[in-house]
């Protein structure tokens, strides 16, 4: 478990799921890609699933072609389901180019709170003992204003600026290696 006084990643449990809920209302029609997340209106079907599907990411069950096994966190702020963070185990060339390691959101109740000064460092180390250790990636498109600020401060070995195709066009990308 790493914490960080206001911020705790956890492995995903049922006693926060009703949390987990919460956040998906707040933020699934608010996030540029939903893969996070999911759809609260359809929260009959998948509240049972949802843990059995992060198993199989995790063991690299059932994945789409192309996806590498990953390992999800809930991001606990007290009692609350804050966020939401998955850390890929490994890198493929489309994950080199845009995915990077780890995508990382937070409820926008919770936004604008400097949090992700927090958040961050946390998913960065979390990251290199899911992976093993070695470089961190964190890609992050250029419209994505919230974000880009957040890795910006977050002190990095190297970072690139590419042209890549994501979420539907191409458009231009940072990519910070930590
Ligand atoms: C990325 C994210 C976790 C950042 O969390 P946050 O709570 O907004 O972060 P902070 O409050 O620390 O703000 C980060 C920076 O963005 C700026 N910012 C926040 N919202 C903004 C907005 N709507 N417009 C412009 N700047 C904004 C803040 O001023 C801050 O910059 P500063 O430190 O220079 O003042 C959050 O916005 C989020 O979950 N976004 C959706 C998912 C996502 O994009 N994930 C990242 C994928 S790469």
């Amino acid at each position: 478990m790493e914490e960080n006084n206001l911020l705790t990643l956890i492995k995903p449990g049922k006693e926060y799921l009703e949390s987990f809920l919460t956040l998906c209302r707040e933020s699934f029609h608010s996030v540029h890609n939903t893969y996070l997340l999911r759809d609260p209106e359809r929260f009959e079907e998948w509240k049972n699933s949802l843990f059995i599907r992060y198993e199989k990411d995790e063991q690299g069950i059932e994945l789409p072609e192309n996806f590498l096994p990953s390992v999800t966190f809930w991001v606990l702020y007290g009692e609350e389901v804050a966020g939401v963070v998955n850390i890929r185990k490994g890198l493929n060339d489309a994950l080199k180019d845009y995915g990077g390691n780890a995508g990382f959101m937070l409820s926008s109740r919770f936004r604008g709170k400097k949090l992700s000064h927090i958040l961050i460092p946390l998913v960065i180390a979390k990251t290199k003992e899911v992976g093993a250790g070695g470089e961190v990636l964190m890609t992050c498109t250029d419209n994505n204003i919230p974000s880009l600020s957040a890795l910006k401060k977050i002190p990095a070995k190297k970072v690139e600026r590419a042209i890549t195709w994501a979420d539907g066009k191409y458009c231009p990308v940072h990519r910070f290696y930590f």
